[in-house]
């Protein structure tokens, strides 16, 4: 038997994160480096995901994921610092919060396909290069399984994606690759400021939950360890709400 400790080894892995210049995406590219992955990240900000790099001693590829047109390629220069990425979180997310009446056909491609189509696309150019150990983690959301206000677009992608997830590991675990996703609830992030600039909001959300507290970065860090390391070996094609109970109740 295994030390059972060293089923949560990911060091020398090398972990691709999306959305790594803000929010979720970069607080888990952070940890995923403190567990010695080595990470490459991606986002459009440059100066942000360049400063994280050297910091980490990852690598930034600067790209805006709407704007790829061949994915294969996108993996290719992935692979190109430290080798094939066998880790991917696929964390770039926008939530544009429109009223269903100012929802326009450009805002609701926009959310489908970074959001939904993104994860797929960039998932499967890499499936090819991780061998028979590959994690993906998907981000979810509260709204994966509940209906929020001025949240349409973004609701129905999340929706899809815990569909995707299941669908991906029907596709790929059978060789060894395993997709999973998280579904957080409220964090503090950039995509959720207007909510927790609004203190009552944050206070009702809050409420919401069984642990009557919204999340803090660092919930989600642990989570994230575990479905990427060999402790999560029989995990696949699940969703992990980590929302202190908000959807248990
Ligand atoms: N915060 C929460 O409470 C919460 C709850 C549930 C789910 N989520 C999900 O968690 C994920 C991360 O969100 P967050 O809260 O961390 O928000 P965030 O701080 O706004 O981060 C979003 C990230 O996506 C990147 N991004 C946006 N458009 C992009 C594009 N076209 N190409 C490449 N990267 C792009 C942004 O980087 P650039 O602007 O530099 O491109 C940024 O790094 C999202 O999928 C979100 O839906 C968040």
């Amino acid at each position: 038997m295994h030390n059972a400790l060293t089923r949560f080894d990911i060091s020398n892995r090398v972990a691709l994160v999306t959305g790594a210049s803000s929010g979720i995406g970069k607080h888990l590219a952070r940890a995923l480096a403190q567990a010695g992955a080595k990470v490459v990240l991606i986002a459009r900000r440059e100066a942000s995901i360049s400063e994280l790099a050297t910091e980490i001693q990852g690598h930034a590829l600067p790209r805006d994921l709407c704007a790829v047109n061949d994915f294969d390629t996108l993996a290719n220069d992935a692979a190109e610092p430290f080798g094939a990425p066998t880790l991917l979180i696929n964390a770039a997310g926008v939530n544009l919060r429109q009223q269903v009446d100012a929802v326009t056909e450009e805002s609701w491609n926009q959310t489908l396909q970074l959001n939904l189509s993104v994860p797929f696309f960039l998932s499967r150019a890499l499936v090819n290069g991780m061998g028979n150990q590959g994690s993906i983690i998907n981000i979810a959301s509260l709204q994966s399984t509940r209906a929020f206000a001025n949240s349409l677009p973004y609701g129905a992608s999340k929706g899809g994606i815990t569909q995707l997830t299941r669908a991906m590991a029907e596709a790929w675990s059978p060789r060894g690759i395993r997709a999973n996703a998280i579904a957080p609830g409220f964090f503090p992030t950039e995509l959720t400021q207007a909510v927790f600039d609004d203190e009552q909001k944050a206070a009702a959300n809050a409420a919401q939950t069984c642990m009557g507290r919204n999340g803090e970065l660092d919930d989600l860090v642990g989570p994230t360890l575990f479905l990427c390391s060999d402790a999560s070996a029989y995990v696949t094609g699940q969703v992990l709400y980590v929302d202190g109970g908000f959807t248990a109740k």
